[in-house]
């Protein structure tokens, strides 16, 4: 196992970021107070929507937003092919995650399939703009908009990433994001629905915590799901670097595409027309018989030169035991690309020279494995 100093994910908390944290610790203040306000109405307003709900985590930001949205039984079309939680929390909101197939160049829900999967049951689609790509987002609306369907986005991998020249924020109904530590900006853990649907907002914030619009005055009933003011106060400087991050990502992707442009027997993800992506993994997947080794192989090999890989993610969500009861219609792209894709390192302190080193490894790894 060769050593380097390249990371899959990296984050680094600069002087700004540990002052802000440690001025809410000698504060004393640690509940959610003044700063995770003023976090809220930053991001409201730097990604440009009527209101701003800070949560704790992605997860907790996808279940209010389908609690407020959907009713128990309504069916939710989600994509195969996509991190958990996105299909978890529509069923533990009460709905039917109905899987749906991507298209096989940009891994985003393919809207034929949304059409195809449309029963009398279905209320609502949940689009996720997979690893900082944007989904199809007019035609998406469209459909909705010809159905009657709400649209919750998962935009958790997906922070700065613009379609038709707006923050992918700015679509309705609902955008949720996640602040973990992978993603573009980080409060360590947390999360954010943004809408300018304000009925909508006034719930999310009603349910986030418990229920309670005067203290001990419960209207609903709800949860513990609020941010920490360290948590905030980390964001409010995160937000502040997000446009760098966002320019070194860019530059990182468009160097790994360039690099692995031509190479016959490996697919990049096809950014959807529209879209400004904000490259939050890179991953490649390996050709239908271009290579005699595996993708877990081939994870190994590049392990053993030192690059970290991982695989995002390996169980299309209708195959995971826990969605069993509602396996329905045929995913093959997801399945296919569950089998086939890896992710290489990809944060904005990737030099040059490592985006080059991890080319030209994979690309001597892939033509030393080649059928042809
Ligand atoms: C697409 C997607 N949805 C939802 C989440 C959940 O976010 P969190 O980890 O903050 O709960 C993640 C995070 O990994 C994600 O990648």
């Amino acid at each position: 196992m060769k050593t380097t100093t390249l990371s899959l994910t990296e984050v680094r908390l600069s002087e700004e970021e540990q002052a802000a944290a440690i001025e809410v610790l000698k504060s004393g203040q640690l509940r959610e107070g003044k700063r995770v306000r003023a976090f809220e109405e930053a991001f409201r307003s730097f990604v440009g929507v009527g209101d701003a709900v800070a949560v704790s985590s992605g997860t907790a930001a996808l279940h209010l937003a389908y609690l407020a949205l959907i009713n128990p039984g309504d069916e939710v079309l989600v994509p195969a092919f996509t991190f958990i939680a996105t299909a978890s929390m529509v069923a533990i909101a009460g709905g039917v995650p109905v899987f749906c197939d991507i298209d096989p160049e940009t891994w985003e829900i393919d809207p034929a399939d949304i059409e195809r999967k449309i029963t009398s049951k279905t209320k609502a689609i949940a689009g996720v703009h997979l690893f900082g790509n944007s989904c199809d987002i007019d035609t998406i609306q469209k459909i909705a908009s010809k159905r009657g369907l709400k649209i919750i986005w998962d935009a958790a991998q997906s922070m700065g990433t613009f379609y038709r020249g707006k923050d992918v924020a700015q679509y309705p109904d609902t955008v949720c994001f996640s602040f973990y530590p992978s993603k573009n900006m980080t409060t360590g853990e947390g999360g954010m629905v943004a809408t300018d649907d304000l009925k909508a907002a006034a719930k999310v914030r009603l349910l986030k915590s418990h229920g309670q619009a005067e203290k001990y005055c419960h209207q609903i009933l709800g949860f513990n799901y609020r941010m920490t003011e360290v948590e905030a106060a980390i964001g409010m400087i995160q937000l502040q670097k997000l446009n760098g991050f966002i320019q070194q990502r860019k530059k990182i992707g468009a160097r790994f595409a360039k690099g692995f442009a031509g190479a016959g027997d490996i697919a990049i993800q096809k950014t959807t027309p529209g879209c400004d992506p904000s490259f939050n993994y890179f991953s490649i997947a390996l050709k239908k018989n271009a290579v005699k080794i595996s993708r877990d192989e081939l994870v190994q090999e590049l392990r053993k030169e030192g690059i970290p890989c991982a695989v995002h993610y390996p169980i299309p969500l209708h195959e995971q035991p826990c969605f069993a009861h509602y396996r329905r219609g045929a995913v093959p792209v997801s399945e296919a690309l569950a089998r086939n894709i890896l992710s290489l390192p990809m944060h904005p302190y990737l030099t040059e020279p490592d985006v080059d080193f991890v080319v030209e490894k994979v690309l001597q790894l892939v033509g030393k494995y080649a059928t042809k």
